[in-house]
């Protein structure tokens, strides 16, 4: 699978990667800036944001919305927070 990196400036990183592999440890397989893993991916340091435009979104199961992982919802059409 191809996963495309978009740095809070704009700059961009696409890696290849094989599936089942989480999107945080590609990023970290790659170097990607300011992926760290810190809770390894057990969504305890909230550190890693994914956003889906609304064709992508419609590509993965619903996700369950839990206290640890939930600071803030946004949706597609809300577009990406301001960093
Ligand atoms: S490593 Fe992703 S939320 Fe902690």
């Amino acid at each position: 699978m191809r996963i495309r990196f978009v740095q809070p400036d704009g700059t961009e990183k696409c890696v290849n990667e094989d599936p089942g592999v989480s999107v945080m440890v590609a990023a970290i397989r790659h170097g990607v800036a300011g992926i760290n893993g810190d809770c390894g991916g057990s969504m305890d340091c909230a550190t890693c944001h994914v956003y889906l435009d609304e064709a992508q979104s419609k590509l993965v199961p619903p996700q369950p919305v839990t206290k640890s992982t939930c600071c803030r919802l946004s949706s597609p059409s809300e577009g990406r927070p301001a960093a």
